[in-house]
Order: C-alpha cells, then sequence, then structure tokens
C-alpha cells in the first residue's frame, strides 16, 4: 500500500493510473476508522481498479467551539485497517499544503446548506465542499463513496457535483450500525459507558417512528412526535433536532407521499451524534 503526502504526487499518480486506463474509487475521511469507513472501501474495492483513501482532519469543517483539536487520530492503527482491506493507496495531507499561505478559494453549495446540520453548524458544509472539491481534484476518482449517516453531507455534495460538472459518480451506501442499532462514528469515542447505553435510544426512536410509518401513518407532525417521546424518556440524550424531509432535495414535508428521511441531531454527553433512517413505501 501506497502512503502519498503531498498533493502534487497524489495527483501525478491519479493521472498515471487514469492513462493506464485504470478506474479509481476514492473514500474520503477523516480518519479513525470504523466498521462504517472499512465498508465503504470494500465496496469501492468491488467496484474500481484501485482503491484511493485519503485522511485529514479539514479543519475548515469545524467550528470554533467544535471538537477539531480532540477529533480521534491514531494513523498507524487506520494504516493498517486500511491494508487489510486493500486499499491501494492512502492520501494523508498536510494543513500546508491543503491551505497554503494565502488561501483564499471556497466552495459552496448555498440552500441545501441552510437547514439541518448547516443552521446548527454555520460554515460546517462550506468546509466539508471546499476540502471535497480540492480532494476529487487531486485524486481525480471515477466514482467517491459517501456514507448515508452524514445523509444531507451525501445530497449537499451530489449538489456540488452536479452543479460544478465534476465527473464523478457518487455512491451512496447504507449507514453500518452496531449490533444494538447505534449508527457508527468515530464520535461513539466520546461515549461513557452510561452514555453509550444511552444512546442506543438514538436508533430505537427512529425505529419506532419507522414503525408507526409502516402501519400507515403519514403525518409528520405525529412521526416526529413519536420520536422525541422516545428521546425525552432518557436525560443523558439532549436532542438538538428531529426533521422529516423530503430525501431528495431536503426540503420540509408534512404529508409523506414520496421517500422522505427522518434526520435528527442529539447530544449524548459531550458527544453531537447525527442519525438518519429513510422512509419509503413498499
Ligand atoms: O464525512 C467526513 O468524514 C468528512 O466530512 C469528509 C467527507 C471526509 C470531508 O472532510
Amino acid at each position: 500500500m501506497e502512503v502519498i503526502e503531498k498533493p502534487e504526487e497524489m495527483q501525478k499518480r491519479s493521472l498515471e493510473l487514469r492513462s493506464q486506463g485504470k478506474t479509481i474509487g476514492f473514500v474520503p475521511t477523516m480518519g479513525y476508522f470504523h466498521e462504517g469507513h472499512l465498508s465503504l472501501m470494500r465496496r469501492a474495492k468491488r467496484e474500481c481498479d484501485v482503491v484511493v483513501v485519503s485522511i485529514y482532519v479539514n479543519p475548515l469543517q469545524f467550528g470554533p467551539r467544535e471538537d477539531f483539536n480532540r477529533y480521534p487520530r491514531d494513523l498507524q492503527r487506520d494504516l493498517k485497517m486500511a491494508e487489510e482491506v486493500g486499499v491501494d493507496i492512502v492520501f494523508v495531507p498536510k494543513d500546508e499544503d491543503m491551505y497554503p499561505e494565502g488561501y483564499q478559494t471556497f466552495v459552496e453549495v448555498t440552500e441545501l446548506t441552510k437547514v439541518l446540520e448547516g443552521f446548527y453548524r454555520p460554515n460546517h458544509f462550506r468546509g466539508v465542499t471546499t476540502v471535497v472539491a480540492k480532494l476529487f481534484n487531486i485524486v481525480l476518482p471515477h466514482k467517491a463513496y459517501f456514507g448515508e449517516k452524514d445523509f444531507q453531507q451525501l445530497r449537499v455534495v451530489q449538489r456540488m457535483v452536479k452543479d460544478l460538472n465534476f465527473p464523478i459518480e457518487i455512491v451512496p451506501c447504507s449507514t453500518v450500525r452496531e449490533p444494538d442499532g447505534l449508527a457508527m462514528s468515530s464520535r461513539n469515542t466520546y461515549l461513557s459507558e452510561d452514555e453509550r447505553k444511552a444512546a442506543i435510544l438514538l436508533n430505537q426512536a427512529l425505529r419506532a417512528a419507522d414503525e408507526l410509518f409502516r402501519s400507515g401513518e403519514r403525518n409528520v407532525a405525529r412521526l416526529k412526535a413519536k420520536v422525541w417521546e422516545i428521546l425525552a424518556t432518557e436525560p443523558l440524550v439532549r436532542p438538538q433536532y428531529v426533521e422529516i424531509v423530503d430525501a431528495e432535495n431536503l426540503e420540509p414535508v408534512f404529508t409523506i407521499d414520496k421517500p422522505a428521511v427522518i434526520l435528527l441531531a442529539a447530544f449524548v454527553g459531550q458527544a453531537r451524534l447525527i442519525d438518519e433512517w429513510v422512509l419509503v413505501s413498499e
């Protein structure tokens, strides 16, 4: 497995691979791998000739009071895990190479980012789209793999790719969950034992709403009330928002007559966790 630090070198390598007719699958990450990341890498491996994974904790997407400094990092562990999955190249850029002095160019998806995560984390998506656009230009992938757990991020990246004509297929991948339903996230490492137990409630609340939906309920206010009711049973869980929106354009819906998604964010102790659940009629 190759480890590349310099953007110019990564770009040169990708151009070489492309000129040999190889397809490049790309998994952008912030590292501290869990099964969710590995499943994206395995899928890329099945679908592409060469798999490139980036590991970069992007300072631009963290707010001033967020967890940039304590975000979990363990490069040696990540490299070992990537190698075991059969990743071909790991790109590990440095801040000074991604945002050198004088840096002043940003990519912004204006509308989709006003709501949900974008409302509670101003500038977060501007940081995400800027770094993802840069990574796309450096790695030059044919396909890029994104988890549905960060559902709004997925839609924002898809919009950016469309609007800016990136010749890249975005491949959405289902959320990978712990056996008890908790969505896998590097931020789960912040949870104490009690908080970890309490965090299961996020998934239980989503499942309860899904059950209600499957039994015929289409009224969004009632489905949302179900989620809030369940989250309220656990004092360690402090929900920030619970919304049900159109699964394509993230616009508000009141009655569900096409695919919709429940999106929520909640603090459990110090950890701010998000989760998603797509509601589709059978
Ligand atoms: O989802 C993430 O891990 C990050 O937002 C991403 C896409 C790697 C950009 O920094």
